[in-house]
């Protein structure tokens, strides 16, 4: 199927192709299956971003898991930095005593992830793990440790594959840097609001 030419023409270039993503959750799932193996497991992916990347990692991971969702959003670009985010959907059951890994498509500030890991640790889980499909290292404030990386990337704004722009772009194949005049605001870290409706 040919690519819709007007979001493929606010793509800069593409950074990773559907085939490395492809390969790369192959091994990803692989790895998760050999660590899991014999225990119980719930993925709990990060809405929306994430959503591409759960069904195929899940696909890829060959044991009997469950999987949920959860939706956050940050309270906005001004308190962003206080790492305190809203939990727009929370999870349909409880997860004490199970293993959960956490399904992000992307970690950059880290601010998102390391609350929600603090919010899951408090439920009592067997064990809260991360598998992320791409870091952003460079951006990172908040210290918090990633169990599964599918790729580093350097710190652009990218989008595809689950990754949006104003909502847009999600359905792209691959993961790309998005050309940065079609950054609305200037001068503002897009990425800081990117999920915030
Ligand atoms: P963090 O709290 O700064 O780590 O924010 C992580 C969230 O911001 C991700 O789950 C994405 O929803 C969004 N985000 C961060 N960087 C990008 C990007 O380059 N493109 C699209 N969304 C991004
Ligand atoms: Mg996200």
């Amino acid at each position: 199927m040919e690519i819709d030419r007007k979001m493929l023409n606010d793509v800069e270039r593409t950074l990773i192709s559907t085939e490395e993503l492809r390969a790369r959750i192959a091994e990803l799932g692989e790895r998760i299956t050999v660590d899991y193996y014999g225990e119980d497991l719930m993925l709990v992916g990060v809405l929306k971003g994430a959503v591409m990347f759960m069904v195929d990692l899940a696909r890829a991971i060959n044991l009997p898991l469950e999987i949920d969702f959860m939706a956050t959003s940050s309270y906005g670009a001004s308190t962003h930095s206080s790492g305190v985010v809203r939990i727009l959907k929370d999870l349909d059951r409880s997860i004490e005593n199970k293993n959960i890994l956490i399904v992000e498509d992307i970690v950059d500030t880290g601010l998102t992830l390391k609350y929600l890991k603090e919010i899951l640790h408090d439920r009592n889980p067997k064990s809260v793990r991360v598998c992320a499909l791409l870091n952003k290292q460079k951006a990172r404030k908040a210290d918090v440790d990633l169990d599964y990386v599918g790729f580093e990337i350097p710190d652009e704004f990218v989008v595809g594959y689950g990754l949006d722009y104003a909502e847009i772009y999600r359905n792209l194949p691959f993961v790309g840097v998005l050309k940065p005049e079609k950054y609305t605001s200037v001068g503002c870290r897009v990425s800081a609001t990117a999920d915030t409706p």
